[in-house]
């Protein structure tokens, strides 16, 4: 594959976004075409607009249903021709319906080294049950909440402050090299399923 058009979905402040479009974003044929939220005042809004990119909520109390509101948003990406859908930070469950239009083709980044300490707060989990080492996982998305097979994972240690904001400063650092290298590795198309194995991600070495 030469090139990759990409959306991102985010809730909140948007650093992953900021990653994504500092890094991957204009190179090597990738382009974030679109960035959507649940949240009108998302501060990832704003960031992809400063990027010129184009952006659209889609707020679940303007679509009879969840269903309804999925669709709504795969249509708005499919128009835009998107081939890669990257969650950072979006904290909505995506329908089946929604997950069905882009197989194997979203992807989300998660504060934990899953399958340990999977959904809301997985940094709070990690310190509540007193781990010494926590993590970075990106993967595939699936319709279970953070069970998709894994594309990268990379270790943080708590500190041994067991400070709350220390240890996320450490993890937003791990994912805002992991994301992009996610992309980049999906765009260069190194990145497959293992027709063996659904669960395992295969990593094809770098071009010589
Ligand atoms: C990130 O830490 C991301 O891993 C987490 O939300 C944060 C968003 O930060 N996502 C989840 O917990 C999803 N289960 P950002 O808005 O600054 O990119």
């Amino acid at each position: 594959m030469s090139g990759l058009r990409v959306a991102v979905l985010a809730s909140g402040t948007g650093t992953n976004l900021q990653a994504i479009l500092d890094t991957v974003h204009g190179r090597d044929g990738i382009e974030v075409v679109a960035v959507g939220s649940d949240k009108p005042t998302a501060r990832a809004l704003a960031r992809a607009r400063d990027a010129g990119v184009e952006t659209a909520v889609f707020r679940a109390a303007d679509y009879p249903d969840r269903a309804a509101r999925d669709e709504a948003m795969a249509d708005w990406l499919a128009e835009r021709g998107v081939e890669l859908v990257v969650l950072a930070g979006y904290m909505q469950l995506l329908t089946p319906g929604f997950i069905r239009r882009f197989p194997n083709r979203i992807i989300n980044v998660h504060p934990a080294l899953l399958p340990s300490f999977p959904g809301l707060d997985a940094i709070g989990q990690a310190l509540a049950h007193g781990v010494r080492v926590t993590g970075v996982t990106v993967h595939f998305v699936d319709e279970g909440v953070d069970t998709g097979p894994i594309i990268l994972q990379r270790a943080v240690p708590v500190p041994d402050s067991r400070d709350r904001a220390e240890l996320e400063e450490a993890i937003h650092a791990v994912e805002h090299e992991l994301l992009p290298e996610a992309v980049r590795l999906i765009a260069a198309g190194r990145v497959t399923i293992d027709p063996a194995n659904p669960r395992l991600v295969l990593i094809a070495p770098a071009a010589k």
